[in-house]
């Protein structure tokens, strides 16, 4: 060979990717390990970045009710309007009273802003209603969906007039029409009539509401969470359980029955990051238990409130406060709260709450079988207590609450919690403590960086198998410095699922955190599902768990190499893996994740699955770290569909693939 031609042939061995050197995992098909819980992967609903109100309950109108602090926050009131507080509904009771101008040539009215506008679709039709009466004889108003920014001649572009020739309170209902979309319609309502008008509970609802229900969910994005297929919907929340004070904290009974009758709520995350201040975020609570219960069954996952357990937010108030925590000598009107919960949810509608919950149109239980007790709280140590002492805060509270569910629901399984962190002292304090209190699963949160996600691959094979199950209740990654939805950190929580599938004899649920948010409105990065008034895209953390959860399987399989769980450890090339069975498809699927910047070889030998001959796959993939889905390009790293090749073999099938750099794989192997 001549030089030239041999330097050739290195350049030419330089510029191809080196073969991957192979690793062998080894499946053992013909011995099915722990079931996988049907609850495994799920949801978890909390009112942050405007995921209720403005988010995935559909009202569009913001302070419907009057009954912000300020009741015409939301509201644009000109000519001569009154606010007054002796309206139709107790717990809500403010309205507005137009009455007639100084001038014929003047006028009087409300201009509602919505939640960063208001979102119509084109050809889409609303149902606009409101509660009114006319106090002096005959009265009307128009109602008007405008363009406050267009150049056009007319800024109205949906009219409707609506006749109020009652004293008495009355609801009345027109439907409007949308000729255009857009996202920052306004909603304006003149007096037209020389006669006062009193107005309350202002309401415009899209007709298309997921299952069709009027005090309904956006389709849009009921359909996307639907779409997950999700075995449990925790809510609702998250620190709006706590609420910032005891006053502030989420009481489920004042969120069922009639929605004019519902009083608000702060919210809790209206002022939680004063750079990310939203003072006009309160809860109307539209969206409530009932229609919470309704959403887990009609996507079939199964119900777990959280209830308050007298603790308001540990963050935001010292311990030694009384005000912020129930002594525990009075704690009974909480605990009488959660026994009602399960009335409302199970008992018969001969029951008072079965009855509150039977004249909301739903007879049938809900068959509530999980409550959860206490959001994120946690106990002191002498060290660590401000009061230098042992302080059992929150356990002394759960023991109360335990006895007394427990006393009258013995199904009920119920779910305590390890606080804000997955490890460190108060994690190591009340992990015990859980056990000791026979709780069924205590809920974990971490949101932690890349580096944690690559390094605890492991945790959940090292735990405690005698004690409670675990409940992984919030989970994201949070990239080092960038806190968006980019592709690394939704490949490493699909690394991580793999050891939260492996031990899913320990894990019985797992849902990501938070869920929804407003692209104008939100507090906490990254989500799940993100949306303007018209739009949204799902992240790739939302693929990542459609990948998990539609393909969850029945039993977990033994999946090894060199005899080791495939877990990122050393020697490992990067290599997250698990597998599981499913009886229902008699199908291995197998979940592999690449998180090297090699490509990697694989092997997947599956004893026991005889003359295997074809094997489907969804990859996601994407060369750029940093690159996520957006409302202009939601579609940008998606899962893809394919093939791979199977050998046969008479006692087990082989399956051969590089997985590229970087790289999440799943299997389903026949
Ligand atoms: O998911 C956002 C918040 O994170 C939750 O409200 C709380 O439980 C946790 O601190």
């Amino acid at each position: 060979m001549t030089l030239r031609q041999t330097l050739a042939t290195l350049a030419l061995a330089a510029a191809m990717p080196a073969m991957a050197a192979d690793h062998l995992l080894e499946v053992k098909a013909n011995k099915l390990g722990a079931p996988v819980q049907s609850t495994m992967y799920g949801l978890f609903f909390e009112d942050i970045n405007y995921a209720a109100d403005g988010g995935l309950y559909a009202e569009k109108v913001k302070n419907r009710s009057f009954e912000f602090c300020d009741p015409l926050l939301g509201w644009q009131a000109f000519g001569r309007v009154e606010v007054k507080d002796d309206g139709p509904f107790e717990r809500c009771p403010h309205y507005v009273v137009l009455s007639a101008p100084q001038h014929r040539e003047t006028r009087t009215g409300l201009t509602n802003e919505g939640f960063f506008g208001i979102g119509v679709k084109k050809g889409e039709a609303y149902r606009f209603s409101v509660w009114a009466k006319a106090p002096k004889g005959n009265s009307a108003i128009r109602v008007q969906l405008i363009d406050e920014n267009t150049m056009a001649d007319n800024q109205t572009f949906e009219s409707k007039k609506i006749d109020v020739g009652s004293s008495e309170w009355k609801k009345y209902t027109v439907e409007m029409k949308s000729n255009r979309t857009m996202n920052k319609a306004k909603l304006r309502i003149f007096l037209s009539s020389d006669n006062p008008v009193a107005l309350e509970h202002v309401s415009l609802f899209p007709k298309n509401t997921f299952r069709g229900h009027e005090n309904g969910l956006r389709q849009d994005l009921a359909q996307a969470l639907a779409d997950i297929h999700p075995g449990v919907l925790r809510f609702p929340g998250g620190c709006i359980v706590e609420g910032y004070n005891l006053e502030t904290r989420y009481q489920w009974k004042n969120s069922v029955g009639p929605v004019e009758n519902r009083p608000t709520n702060n919210n809790r995350w209206e002022s939680t990051f004063e750079h990310r201040y939203f003072p006009d975020y309160y809860q109307s609570y539209g969206l409530g238990f009932f229609e919470f219960f309704q959403f887990a069954e009609e996507v079939g996952a199964e119900p777990l409130p959280v209830i308050s357990c007298g603790l308001s937010c540990q963050f935001q108030n010292s311990i030694t406060d009384p005000k912020a925590h129930v002594p525990l000598d009075q704690l009974d009107p909480y605990i009488q709260d959660a026994l009602d919960l399960v009335e409302f949810a199970n008992g018969d509608p001969s029951t008072p709450w079965g009855k509150v919950r039977a004249d909301m149109g739903h007879p049938e239980p809900f068959n509530l079988k999980f409550l959860g007790v206490g959001n994120e709280q946690w106990d002191y140590d002498a060290k660590h207590s401000p009061t230098k002492q042992d302080a059992p805060v929150f356990t002394e509270r759960l023991k109360k609450f335990s006895d007394a569910l427990r006393a009258k629901y013995p199904y009920l399984k119920l779910i305590g919690t390890t606080g804000p962190n997955s490890e460190g002292w108060d994690f190591d304090l009340l992990q015990p403590r859980m056990k000791e209190l026979k709780v069924d699963l205590y809920d974990e949160h971490y949101y932690r960086n890349e580096e944690w996600f690559l390094s605890h691959g492991l945790r959940y094979d090292v735990y405690d198998r005698k004690g409670p199950r675990v409940f992984a209740g919030e989970y994201a990654c949070h990239g080092k410095g960038k806190k968006w939805n980019h592709y690394e950190t939704s490949l490493y929580e699909a690394a991580h699922m793999t050891g939260i599938e492996r031990n899913a004899d320990l894990v019985h649920m797992a849902t990501y955190a938070p869920l929804l948010a407003h692209v104008e409105g939100w507090q906490w990065r990254p989500d799940m599902v993100w949306f303007d008034n018209t739009r949204m895209f799902k992240s790739v953390s939302y693929y990542v768990q459609q990948m998990y959860a539609q393909n969850k399987g029945t039993h977990v399989l033994s999946l090894t190499m060199d005899k080791q769980p495939v877990a990122g450890q050393d020697g490992q090339d990067g290599l997250f893996a698990s597998a599981v069975w499913d009886k229902d498809a008699q199908e291995v699927i197998v979940k592999v994740v690449n998180t090297s910047s090699q490509p990697q070889g694989i092997t997947l030998s599956l004893a026991g699955l005889k003359n295997a001959t074809a094997a489907t796959t969804l990859t996601l993939q994407c060369n750029n770290m940093d690159a996520e889905n957006t409302l202009d390009e939601p579609e940008k790293i998606t899962p893809k569909a394919g093939t791979a090749t199977v050998t046969p073999g008479k006692k087990a099938s082989t399956l051969q693939d590089e997985l590229p750099a970087k790289t999440f794989r799943l299997y389903r192997i026949k």
